[in-house]
């Protein structure tokens, strides 16, 4: 009996090591271990065994079992092994592939020329403030000092949804807004970017909807120089160090005096040509000092405290920095046309 038991052992691992498939070594398990697998059927005729003899074959028996055992699930491991190897191989990855190319967004040009100017202002100490777009008639107009019936009220054709509300005209009435926020104490320092409304038939120059950026400095002691300098700063910065500026009379009803500020022309550096039609200049913003009435209207006693604002457009700053000769191309989102303004 030993010996069929140790020549089960001999047969059933040669054939493990020669099984090739998993399925294989399956089959050899049953043909040896199962129910009715050859050691099985030897292990049966242990009944006819002596007392003496059969703790020894069965012994030798669990030896035998555990062997093959043991050669099986070492078999099938390395089976596994191998076959992993094979997958991995067939699915490798070329990394040093060049990848498919990834169409990248990239802020509106609006946007760049809005944070530009942002960035700049911020490097001067201002706050960035924000105000609503649907706005009452009385921070639009009347706190500017513009009363109903007042006739620069028809400078800005106006959206109105209400009698007493509208589409705000421009970003002023955030002066306003922020100089009651401060509450007539302390000094002002902000810009403001927005989007503002006007009932205008859209073309070149013209659109229903465009942004603005309003600026406005009070404290003790601001002076029309203080602007002057501020402006001529900022023109410098953002056209260029050979830029010049001039301040002309002007009028707005919120500031007193008014000016508008002219940049000198790029193109032909003051001599006149056709971009500056001409006169050597070119117009770019509003300001002035701020009212006495806008000014105490908001809490601020202008005997104590005087400011200045301003108000730019920045897609005029765009059109003259960047050459955009029709103002529709920052709202149509042709592909083409911003694509050119993408920043590496
Ligand atoms: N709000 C004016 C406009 O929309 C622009 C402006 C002019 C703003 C003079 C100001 C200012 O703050 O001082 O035409």
């Amino acid at each position: 009996m030993k010996e069929q038991l140790e020549a089960i052992q001999t047969e059933a691992l040669e054939k493990v090591a020669q099984a090739e498939a998993p399925k294989e070594l399956q089959d050899i398990r049953v043909t040896y271990l199962g129910k009715k697998g050859s050691l099985t059927k030897v292990l049966k005729g242990m009944g006819k065994l002596s007392k003496e003899e059969r703790p020894v074959i069965g012994q030798i028996a669990n030896t035998v079992r555990d062997a093959i055992t043991t050669a099986i699930e070492e078999k099938t491991e390395k089976l596994e092994q191998i076959a992993m190897e094979k997958q991995l191989e067939a699915e490798a990855i070329d990394v040093t592939l060049p990848g498919r190319p990834v169409n990248v967004g990239g802020p509106h040009l609006l946007t760049n020329i809005v944070e530009e100017i942002e960035d700049l202002f911020i490097g001067m100490g201002y706050e960035v403030k924000e105000g609503p777009e649907v706005e009452t008639d009385y921070f639009n107009f009347e706190a500017l000092n513009l009363p109903k019936n007042h006739p620069a009220r028809d400078m800005q054709d106006t959206f109105y949804i209400t009698n007493e509300l509208l589409m705000r005209t421009h970003t002023s009435p955030v002066q306003a807004r922020t100089m009651l926020d401060y509450k007539g104490e302390q000094p002002v320092k902000m810009i403001c970017p927005g989007k503002v409304y006007r009932r205008d038939t859209d073309d070149a120059t013209h659109s229903h909807q465009f942004t603005q950026i309003e600026g406005l400095y009070v404290d003790k002691n601001v002076r029309m120089s203080d602007l002057k300098g501020t402006l001529d700063r900022f023109a410098k910065k953002m056209f260029g160090e050979e830029r010049e500026i001039r301040l002309r009379p002007s009028f707005f009803p919120f500031t007193e005096p008014s000016v508008e500020m002219d940049i000198s022309c790029k193109v032909c550096h003051g001599e006149g040509c056709h971009v500056c039609k001409g006169t050597g200049w070119i117009e770019i913003l509003g300001g002035g000092m701020v009212h006495p009435k806008v000014l105490s209207m908001a809490g601020y006693d202008p005997e104590i405290y005087s400011g200045f604002a301003f108000g730019m457009g920045p897609e005029r700053i765009a059109m003259l920095k960047y050459g955009v000769s029709d103002i529709r191309g920052f709202y149509t989102n042709d592909i083409r046309f911003l694509k050119q303004y993408h920043k590496a």
